[in-house]
């Protein structure tokens, strides 16, 4: 008697590295006149689950196109596991794409929708009935081998998808917009439920997407796309944390970004001079020097209201209150062009200001970040 091995099961030593490395070398596409990708080189390590962030248009599904061999770029080089894949149509890439409006074929059931490029492959049936059972199992789909996708909600057809994506063990999952059309809550499970299959898998995948949370909460590392090009390729934490310019921190998380020049620079730290003549200490990485106008990022969540010990405290008048009960936003006028969002963590810890009121925003020691202005 033979013990059932799962077909997803790996030798020890591959477990969690199951997927191949990608390797974008000066990729380029254009449409036209238009350059939608734009010399953009991205390396993808093996198991890594990397996420494509960037508002509509900048090239994300183009780029992800490009790797699955649906669109052939206009120069560079598409490495899979270190092999140029120029030649190979997109069937032959060991790559499959999870897409946003799901792509199931609706006269097929759902077994024969997932088993579908199994028996492109030719495998017994056997095989089949097997994988595309155990697939379903994995994303909680257990026995709904025989259902229409018309007989299953949007979150079920998307279960669909993603067990047809996984069932023929690619070493790259693509995903596009995979989450888009369903609503939050399913959103919020779904991602979760991708993250960990991802992790069991141990597949390298590319998620592409122009929702912030979700890259934050699904990523290991974010490449922030904006125009055709990478603006900074990172981890969640130093994307949010550091954020390489202006455009990564306004596009990832809530900002107060105020325009100020640099006075003096050290190697990390500069002061800013505001447009209030204010003066604030801030953080940098290198990339500003003396007399550089320059973006200085508060996060709402660092700000303090009231002026204790903090090293620049500006004051204004509050314009909004938003009490959400766990967290609070005020929202303080400065002067002209400067308006200042501030979390207050525990609302009810405190007397929160009411609009018209005139109150005091600090800025903590290390809580101001000086960028470039681009
Ligand atoms: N087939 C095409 N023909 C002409 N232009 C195209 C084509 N596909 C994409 N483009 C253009 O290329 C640019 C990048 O498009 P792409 O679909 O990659 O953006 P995206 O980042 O996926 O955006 P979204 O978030 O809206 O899906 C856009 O300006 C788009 O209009
Ligand atoms: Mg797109």
């Amino acid at each position: 008697m033979t013990a059932r091995v799962s077909v997803f099961e790996r030798p020890a030593t591959q477990r969690g590295t199951g997927g191949y490395g990608v390797t974008l070398r000066s990729i380029r596409k254009e449409f036209g006149s238009s350059v939608a990708v734009e010399n953009l080189d991205l390396d993808v390590r093996p198991g890594e689950f990397l996420t494509l962030l960037g508002p509509s248009g900048c090239g994300k599904t183009t780029t992800l196109n490009m790797i699955a061999g649906f669109l052939t770029p206009d120069g560079g080089q598409i490495l899979l596991d270190g092999q140029d894949v120029h030649q190979l149509p997109p069937d032959r890439r060991d790559t499959a794409m999870v897409f946003q409006q799901y792509a199931l074929f609706p006269h097929l059931t759902v077994g024969q929708n997932v088993g579908y490029g199994l028996r492109m492959r030719k495998r017994p049936k056997e095989e089949i009935r097997q994988r595309v059972a155990e697939a379903l199992e994995r994303v909680g789909l257990a026995g709904h081998e025989d259902r229409l996708p018309s007989q299953l909600s949007g979150g079920q057809q998307q279960r669909v998808a993603l067990a047809r994506a996984i069932v023929v063990q690619p070493k790259v999952l693509l995903f596009d917009e995979p989450l888009s059309n369903l609503d939050l809550k399913l959103r919020e499970q779904l991602r979760l439920e991708i993250r960990h299959l991802q992790r069991e898998l141990g597949t390298t995948s590319i998620f592409v997407t122009h929702d912030q949370t979700e890259a934050l909460v699904m990523s290991d590392r974010i490449a922030v796309m904006r125009a055709g090009r990478i603006d900074q390729l990172d981890t969640p934490e130093k994307i949010y944390r550091e954020p390489a310019n202006a455009f990564v921190a306004g596009f990832v998380g809530q900002s107060n970004l105020i325009s100020g020049v640099c006075m003096e620079a050290g190697a990390d730290r500069c002061t800013v001079q505001l447009p209030t003549s204010d003066f604030v200490y801030a953080r940098h990485t290198g990339t500003v020097t003396k007399g550089d106008d320059v973006r200085v990022l508060l996060r709402p969540e660092a700000l303090r209201l009231g002026g204790e010990s903090a090293a620049t405290s500006l004051t204004g008048q509050v314009v909004e209150v938003v009490n959400e009960g766990s967290i609070a936003t005020v929202v303080v006028d400065i002067a002209q062009d400067i308006r200042l969002r501030v979390t207050v963590s525990d609302p009810a810890a405190m007397s929160l200001p009411v609009p018209g009121e005139l109150t005091t925003v600090s800025i903590p020691p290390g809580a101001a970040r000086a960028l470039p202005t681009d």
